[in-house]
């Protein structure tokens, strides 16, 4: 769920977050012997009240092109359960090492490395199961590229290769492009999934889809760096998680390179530019004019 961030305008927000919530529990596994604690670390993982803003995007991308919500939900829930496996993973001693994830201990400090390593190839591999059900869309065709576009954005040319290059970048001064391509790979391609993964189940044509397209793209990199401009100058406690943890690891960010004024106006810019693709929408892209906002202005 929101916190801190919860202005009346963005009760969107809110009211998504408690539909992905019960869906999420809906679908998670059952199971009858031991492996019930990976199942516990999922829930427990999923649970703690994140942002939800992937799924939002997701589920006002679908209302945009005509997508029933019962679709749009399922493909929320999924993309919701392949960023809290990143998070997970993000969290573990060999990657960022972070002990607290989401206002709670992250899961490896709550269960063990192992239960975490294997709660986060869990949610990863449930995205999947639910994408290539039948009740995500009727239609074969369109499932298959839900699950194309997904195992792209996730794979080595997305977030697993953006995680590779940022634990290799620690400490070494990249410039501009390579930091772009590094934040694109690693946060952006999962957002603009959730951009298009509307206009995917609504086989919108290619000038709306690519509108919805680099919409999403900008939102996702002004992300990125509102989430490093909280890591430098954010609450820990608002956060849910330790804050200061990009300086001290030597992270190659924009605020490295430029400092955070520059970074900032760089995040406004974005989310001007990703302003203007919606443009073509009229009224009905008000809430995803607003989550733009919300993404750079947030204080969790
Ligand atoms: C944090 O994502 C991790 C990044 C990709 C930078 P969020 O800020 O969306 O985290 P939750 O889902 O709200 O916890
Ligand atoms: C995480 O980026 C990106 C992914 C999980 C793919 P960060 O490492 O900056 O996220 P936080 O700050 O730990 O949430
Ligand atoms: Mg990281
Ligand atoms: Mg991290
Ligand atoms: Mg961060």
């Amino acid at each position: 769920m929101i916190n801190s961030n919860d202005d009346p305008a963005f009760s969107a927000l809110g009211l998504a977050a408690e539909k992905v919530e019960e869906i999420l529990i809906k679908l998670m596994p059952k199971a009858v012997d031991l492996e019930q604690q990976v199942i516990d670390a999922m829930i427990y993982a999923l649970m703690a009240g994140g942002k939800r803003i992937r799924p939002f995007l997701v589920m006002e991308s679908a209302r945009i092109f005509g997508v029933g919500e019962s679709a749009a939900l399922r493909v929320a829930a999924a993309v919701e359960c392949v960023h809290t496996y990143s998070l997970i993973h993000d969290d573990l001693p060999c990657m960022d090492d972070d002990d607290m994830r989401r206002g709670q201990p992250s899961v490896h400090k709550k269960f063990n490395e192992a239960t975490a390593v294997l709660a986060g190839d869990a949610l990863l591999t449930l995205a999947f199961e639910i994408l290539s059900d039948e009740k995500t869309h009727a239609d074969a065709r369109v499932r298959c590229e839900l699950i194309s576009f997904m195992a792209r954005a996730l794979g080595v040319n997305g977030m697993v290769g953006g995680q590779m290059f940022d634990l290799l970048a620690e400490n070494q001064t990249l410039d501009k492009i390579r930091i772009t391509r590094l934040q694109r790979m690693k946060t952006g391609a999962l957002m603009v999934f959730s951009g298009e993964a509307g206009a995917i189940l609504g086989k919108a044509e290619t000038r709306r889809r690519h509108a919805i397209r680099g919409y999403a793209h900008d939102v996702g990199l002004a992300f990125q760096i509102a989430d490093d401009l909280l890591d430098d100058g954010g609450s820990a406690a608002e956060l849910g998680k330790a804050t200061g943890k990009d300086a001290a690891a030597g992270k190659a960010t924009l605020i490295s390179l430029v400092g955070t004024d520059q970074a900032r106006t760089k995040a406004d810019m974005l989310t001007e530019q990703a302003v203007k693709h919606l443009e073509v929408f009229g009224g009905t892209a008000e809430n995803l004019r607003n989550l733009a906002k919300f993404i750079i202005n947030r204080a969790s």
